[in-house]
């Protein structure tokens, strides 16, 4: 199956009360074993790229014929979105240009007016061009030098404006942040999600910073309306803890187990492994 944008997916989720996981993609490994997860698990799935891993990956260009090769080898056929994870304005519309099939602008960090205004100018290039688009309200924390911010919380009236635009989803910062959490982390704050909720009606909520937050918050933010989860970090642990594995058994110098065919397999096991745990999670197993 072609890429699709993300609407169809997140109102199904929306009215299912589950979530459809975003999880960032690095390389052909990342891409590869988040397909193949979804596929053997019949869900759908979103592939997030930062702005940092497009560059890595030589380009939003090279991501997109990358994935729609993918999708096509590997016989692909549930719902699968490409989409540009807290994109800037100019990114945002490289990867309109580049073929992807949905994006995220992260006005967050300028006056809620400019946000409204870039914002409003991206919904109306995404409606004509059949993207879906996720804009974000209130910064999501995260390590920043060193420093960890503890994760602001939206405005919900300021959340209302933004989803009015006519946004496919919204990203609202609810106490969550990137990365690990530290031990002193109070946690979600439910009351902020509840009244962006109530503001916000049908709209699909975006859960950021998906990495460690435990079970139990994440059924009851999927409970108040989170139809959407981001999840980058936990699946690059993953990987480097089982690649470390691999190496320091020796097995890279065991026979041709420096081939990276051999070298890279546990870290892209491990990565799958992590997807299908969060799918369960999240409870989209079966709804592609
Ligand atoms: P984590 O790296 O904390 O899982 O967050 C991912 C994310 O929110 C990407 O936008």
């Amino acid at each position: 199956m072609p890429l699709v944008n993300a609407k169809e997916m997140l109102t199904k989720a929306k009215a299912g009360h589950y979530a459809v996981g975003q999880f960032n993609i690095n390389n052909l490994e990342w891409t590869k074993a988040i397909l193949l997860t979804a596929e053997e698990l019949k869900s759908p799935v979103i592939l997030g790229v930062s702005e940092g891993a497009g560059k890595y990956m030589c380009g939003y260009k090279t991501v997109v014929g990358m994935v729609e090769g993918m999708l096509e080898e590997l016989g692909i056929t549930v719902p699968v979105a490409l989409h540009l994870d807290h994109g800037s304005y100019e990114g945002a519309k490289k990867c309109i240009e580049a073929g992807f099939s949905s994006i995220m602008f992260d006005g967050s960090h300028y006056p809620i007016e400019e946000n409204f205004e870039k914002t409003k100018e991206l919904v109306a290039i995404c409606e004509e061009k059949g993207l879906s688009i996720e804009a974000e309200v209130g910064s999501i924390g995260g390590e920043e030098d060193g420093v960890i911010g503890m994760g602001e919380c939206a405005d919900p009236d300021e959340c209302k404006l933004i989803a009015d635009l006519g946004v496919t989803m919204l990203a609202a910062g609810i106490g969550n942040i990137h990365g690990v959490y530290p031990e002193n982390w109070p946690g979600l704050s439910f009351e902020t999600l509840d009244a962006i909720q109530a503001k916000t009606g049908i709209m699909p909520l975006v859960l950021h910073g998906g990495t460690g937050i435990p079970d139990d918050m994440i059924q009851k933010a999927i409970a108040l309306g989170v139809s959407k989860i981001n999840v980058n970090t936990e699946c690059q642990i993953v990987f480097a803890e089982a690649t470390r594995a691999y190496i320091e058994a020796g097995k890279d110098r065991q026979g041709k187990g420096f081939d990276p065919r051999k070298l890279l397999a546990p870290g892209t096991e491990a990565i799958k492994a992590k997807v299908k745990e969060k799918m369960e999670i999240f409870g989209s197993v079966g709804k592609a």
